[in-house]
C-alpha cells in the first residue's frame, strides 16, 4: 500500500468501529446466540448464510467464503480502495482522514494543467452524454446504439455520448468556460491545424466512450464512428499526462467491487463486450484498449484478484491473442481460463445473438483450463491428417505437458493424447521423460510451475485432509497468543506449513507481533493485503473453537504437518525409484528403496 494512515489512527479508528453497526447499514442483521446472521451482500442466497461476531470484530459467509473485517466489508461491498474505506469509518466516528488525490501516485497535488484536463474531460462526458441522450443532433447516433443492442440503462451507465460533426464546436464549449486550448490540445480533446495554427476538434461526428482511470476520473475518450466506411473505426484520446493507454483497463475502476467479490476478472478485447456483458449482468469485465494486454494492466487486476477468465474474439486474432495473453498472465502467477466464443463471433455479437443466459453459462461458466485451450489452439492451421502436421501437433502438446506441475495432470493429459491418436501411453511416456530431460534445464532457471486454480473460490471447509485442519487449527492457536506462536515456530524448527497461503498467513503473522501489535485477529485481518490471505482467515477464525487446548494437543498438530511432508518425500522417493527400474539402474533402486524404508521409520 502506498498510501500509509498513522497506526494508532488506524488502531482508534478498528477500536471504535463496530462491525455490526457497519454492517448493518447493508444487511438487515439477526441475532442468533453469539453472532449475528442475515442475508449475504456478496452473493445471491435466500437463507443467510452471512454472519457477523461482534465478539471478534469480523464476518464471514459460509456460502460463497467472503469474510474480513469492517475495513474489508466496505471495500468489497463499496468497491472502495483501503483508503476510502478507513476514510469513511473515520468519518463516523469523528476522526478525519485526508486523502490526496494524484494521477500519477506520488503524494503531489495535481499541477494546474492536469486539474483543467481531468474537469473538462469530466464536463465534456456530461455534455456529450446530454447531447446523444437528449437532443436531435444526438439522435440518430442514439438509433444506431438501439439497434445494436444497447439499452438506454447501459447508455446511462456507461456515460455514452455524442460529438457533433462541426469542426470547431468543442473548441468553442471549453473556450467559453475559460479552458486554455492549449492545454485542452495537450489534453488530446482538439488538435491544432497546422495551416494556420488554429484548434479543431478531435472528436466529431463520433459515439463518444468515457474511459476513466483507476480512481474514476475521465481522462480519455475513444469515438467510434457510425457509418460504416468511415476510418478510424475507433479513434482515441492520444497519450497525455493523464491518459497512459498501456496502464489503463476499460471499466476497471467501475468493476473493481464487483471484481473482489467475484474473485475473478473477465478480459474482453473491445469496450462493447464489456457493456454488452455488464447488460448480461457480468459486471466484473474490463477491456484492454485496442492493444495487447501490458504488464501494468496485469498489476492493476493483481490487486483484484489472481484469477482472470480472458473472453476475447472467437477468430483467429483472437484466439491468437488470448494464447498470447493468457502465457503473460500465467507467467505473472495468475489463475486463467479461457471463454471461447463460437463461429468467429465476439462477444458482444454472441451476446446478441444467443442472450445473456447462454453467454453466462455458455461462454463465461464453460470456460476452458488453459491446457485444454491449448490442445485446442495447437490444432490451428494444421491439417491433423497429414502426418507431419499431426507429429507436430504432438510435440507441441507433450511441451506443454512438460510444463505442468501436477502428475496427476500429465497423465490425464497423456491418456489423451495417446487415445485421441491412437498411440501407445509409453512410447508416449518416453518421448515426454526425454523433452522433460531436455527442457528441465532451462525450467529450473526460471520461476516455479504456476498451479492451476479452479476459478470459482468455494469453500474448501469441511472435508479438509488432516494435515490440513492441523495447519488450520496451528493458527487458530497463533492467532490468539503470541507465545503460543512462537512456541510452535519452534516445534516447527524451520519447516513451512505444506499450504503455500497457510504459510504466507503465519509469515505475516510474525511481521504483526514483531511490530509490537497485540493479538488481535480483526486488526490482523486489515494487515493482511492480500484477499485470498484474509478469507482463510475469516473462515479458520469463525470455525475455531473457544477452548483452549492442551499442549499435547498443539505438539499432535505440527506432527501432522511434519508427518505430511514426510510422506510426499516417500512418493517423490517413490517416483525416483520407478524411474530407476525403468533404466535398469538397479544399484540406484536399491539405494532409493533404503532411504524410503528409513523415511517410513520416523513416520
Ligand atoms: N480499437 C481501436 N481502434 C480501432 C479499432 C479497434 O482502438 N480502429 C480498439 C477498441 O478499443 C475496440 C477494440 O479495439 O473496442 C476491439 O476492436 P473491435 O473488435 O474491432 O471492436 P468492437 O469492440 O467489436 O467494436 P464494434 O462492435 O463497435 O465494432
Ligand atoms: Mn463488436
Amino acid at each position: 500500500m502506498s498510501e500509509r494512515i498513522p497506526e494508532e489512527k488506524l488502531n482508534k479508528i478498528l477500536t471504535s468501529t463496530d462491525i455490526v453497526d457497519v454492517v448493518s447499514d447493508y444487511v438487515q442483521l439477526k441475532k442468533q446466540g453469539r453472532n449475528y446472521f442475515g442475508l449475504c451482500p456478496f452473493h445471491g442466497e435466500n437463507t443467510p448464510s452471512f454472519s457477523v461476531s461482534p465478539d471478534k470484530q469480523i464476518f464471514h459467509c459460509f456460502g460463497c467464503g467472503a469474510g474480513g473485517n469492517a475495513f474489508t466489508f466496505l471495500m468489497d461491498v463499496d468497491g472502495l480502495t483501503f483508503l476510502e474505506a478507513a476514510q469513511k469509518l473515520g468519518a463516523k466516528i469523528g476522526e478525519e482522514i485526508s486523502i490526496q488525490t494524484s494521477s500519477t501516485g506520488n503524494s503531489l497535488p495535481p499541477q494546474e494543467d492536469e486539474k483543467q484536463m481531468l474537469e473538462a474531460h469530466e464536463l465534456l462526458s456530461k455534455f456529450y452524454h446530454h447531447l446523444l441522450l437528449n437532443t436531435k443532433e444526438g439522435q440518430e447516433a442514439l438509433e444506431y446504439l438501439l439497434s445494436r443492442g444497447f439499452t438506454t440503462e447501459s447508455i446511462t451507465k456507461f456515460q455514452i455520448g455524442w460529438s457533433l460533426p462541426s469542426w470547431d464546436f468543442t473548441v468553442k464549449f471549453l473556450q467559453k468556460r475559460g479552458y486554455s486550448l492549449e492545454i485542452m490540445e495537450q489534453a488530446g480533446l482538439l488538435v491544432r491545424r497546422e495551416r494556420d495554427d488554429s484548434f479543431l476538434d478531435r472528436f466529431r461526428g463520433r459515439i463518444m466512450f468515457p474511459i476513466t482511470n483507476t480512481k474514476g476520473n475521465t481522462v480519455a475518450f475513444s469515438g467510434r464512428s457510425i457509418g460504416s466506411n468511415e476510418e478510424p473505426k475507433y479513434l482515441n484520446s492520444p497519450e497525455t499526462k493523464i491518459f497512459n493507454k498501456s496502464s489503463i483497463l476499460y471499466h476497471y475502476h467501475e468493476a473493481r467491487g464487483s471484481i473482489r467479490r467475484k474473485q475473478q476478472a473477465v478480459l474482453f478485447e473491445g469496450f462493447a463486450d464489456v457493456i454488452s456483458a455488464s447488460e448480461a449482468e457480468v459486471e466484473n469485465g474490463v477491456a484492454t484498449m485496442g492493444t495487447s494486454l501490458t504488464e501494468q494492466q496485469i498489476g492493476l487486476l493483481k490487486r483484484l484478484t489472481d484469477s482472470v477468465v480472458i473472453c476475447y474474439d472467437g477468430d483467429a486474432a483472437g484466439i491468437q491473442a488470448a494464447f498470447r495473453a493468457g502465457n503473460l498472465l500465467v507467467n505473472h502467477q495468475m489463475n486463467i481460463r479461457i471463454a471461447t466464443i463460437p463461429e468467429q463471433l465476439d462477444p458482444d455479437d454472441y451476446i446478441s445473438k444467443y442472450g445473456a443466459e447462454r453467454f453466462q453459462n455458455d461462454v463465461i461458466g464453460a470456460s476452458l483450463t488453459f491446457m485444454a485451450f491449448k490442445l485446442r489452439y495447437y490444432k490451428l492451421n494444421k491439417n491433423l491428417n497429414d502426418e507431419g502436421d499431426r507429429l507436430n501437433y504432438i510435440e507441441d502438446i507433450l511441451k506443454e505437458i512438460t510444463q505442468l506441475s501436477k502428475a496427476v495432470e500429465k497423465d490425464y493429459y497423456l491418456r489423451y493424447l495417446a487415445e485421441d491418436f491412437d498411440l501407445s501411453l509409453d512410447a508416449l511416456q518416453q518421448q515426454l521423460f526425454d523433452l522433460e530431460g531436455s527442457t528441465q534445464k532451462k525450467a529450473n532457471s526460471s520461476k516455479p510451475v504456476q498451479t492451476q486454480r479452479p476459478v470459482s473460490k468455494k469453500v474448501e471447509t469441511k472435508l479438509l485432509p488432516a494435515y490440513q485442519t492441523a495447519e488450520r487449527r496451528l493458527i487458530a492457536y497463533m492467532l490468539k497468543d503470541s507465545n503460543v506462536a512462537y512456541k510452535i515456530q519452534e516445534w516447527l524448527a524451520g519447516k513451512n506449513l505444506n499450504i503455500d497461503e497457510h504459510q504466507a498467513i503465519i509469515t505475516y503473522l510474525f511481521g504483526y507481533y514483531e511490530e509490537g501489535l497485540p493479538p488481535n485477529a480483526s486488526a490482523f485481518i486489515g494487515y493482511l493485503p492480500d484477499e485470498r490471505l484474509r478469507r482463510i482467515v475469516t473462515e479458520i477464525e469463525m470455525m475455531s473453537l473457544s477452548e483452549e487446548s492442551t499442549e499435547q494437543e498443539l505438539l499432535d498438530y505440527v506432527k501432522q504437518v511434519l508427518k505430511h511432508q514426510k510422506m510426499l518425500k516417500i512418493k517423490e522417493k517413490e517416483t525416483e525409484r520407478k524411474e530407476a527400474e525403468r533404466h535398469k539402474d538397479y544399484r540406484k533402486e536399491a539405494q532409493i528403496a533404503m532411504e524410503i524404508v528409513q523415511l517410513r521409520k520416523s513416520l
